[in-house]
């Protein structure tokens, strides 16, 4: 990661107490940036602020009002968010059926709306400095659509679209939006859900690697990341064949 763009360049990055974000966390700090973690968890963030030498807000972004105080607060403090993350988020594996409303609620809101409110929060800064990066953490199940994953894979598939009207929005003024899409991560997301991933492929990739895909491609300037690569390719039948793809779909899961 180039220190050199990322020397004193303020960043955000929500879900930071885990998995993605805490790896994101420390490549940024590590790389010179004044870097603010957000979670909900107060030791874990605390522990990740630590390694990292950021500074930790604990917040659960499933309430709206506490999420623009977020920003709020780090706006207050360090005058520009130049590098939001994204990357927040929760599951749930099981039949729609079985969801309550306020877990289908929690999703929405930490998946989709939180990272609607922070972009607003910050795109202010950035369009006046004509530089900016957000990033947003998706998933394949957006892309594809999983079984007993459908509020899951909306929130993610919306976050998706939310991410590519923005840039649309943003063009030619010095933003950046980057959408990580990752197919299977190595971190407590599973065991959290309440169920383990049930395939052997794709393979879980760490952390570490996923966050470097993001943090990388945010930098590069590029719009969206597979991880692994290979997974373009299923996105690409089911864009263009989708007879096929709901066959091999059927037959596959
Ligand atoms: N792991 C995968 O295979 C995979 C695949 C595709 C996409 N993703 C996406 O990657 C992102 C990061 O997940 P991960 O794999 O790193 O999982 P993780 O280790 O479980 O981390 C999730 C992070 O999000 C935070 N979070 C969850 N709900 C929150 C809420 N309501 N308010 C504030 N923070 C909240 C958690 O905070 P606390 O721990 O403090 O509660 C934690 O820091 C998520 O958006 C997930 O959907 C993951």
């Amino acid at each position: 990661m180039s220190s050199r763009r990322l020397a004193g360049a303020v960043a955000l990055v929500t879900g930071a107490s885990s998995g993605i974000g805490a790896a994101a966390a420390r490549r940024l700090a590590g790389a010179g940036a004044r870097v603010f973690l957000s979670g909900r968890d107060p030791d874990r963030l605390a522990a990740v602020a630590a390694q990292s030498g950021g500074t930790a807000i604990p917040c659960d972004l499933t309430d709206p009002d506490l999420t623009t105080e977020l920003a709020g607060r780090v706006l207050d403090v360090a005058g520009r968010v130049d590098i939001l993350v994204n990357n927040a988020g929760q599951g749930f594996a099981g039949p729609l059926t079985e969801m309550t409303d306020a877990q289908i609620q929690a999703l929405v809101a930490a998946n989709l709306t939180a990272p609607m409110l922070l972009a607003r929060a910050v795109l202010p800064g950035m369009l006046a400095r004509g530089s900016g990066r957000l990033g947003f953490v998706g998933s394949i199940a957006g892309r594809l659509g999983v079984r007993e994953e459908a509020v899951y894979a909306g929130t993610k598939a919306g976050l998706s679209v939310f991410a590519d009207s923005l840039r649309k929005e943003t063009t030619g003024r010095g933003i950046v939006v980057t959408e990580l899409v990752p197919a299977v991560v190595d971190t407590p997301f599973f065991a959290r859900r309440g169920r383990p991933y049930p395939r052997r492929r794709p393979r879980p990739v760490p952390a570490e690697r996923a966050a470097d895909a993001l943090l990388t491609g945010m930098l590069a300037g590029r719009h969206e990341v597979c991880l692994p690569r290979w997974m373009v390719l299923p996105i690409a039948v089911r864009a263009t064949l989708p007879a096929t793809y709901r066959r091999l779909s059927d037959r596959f899961g």
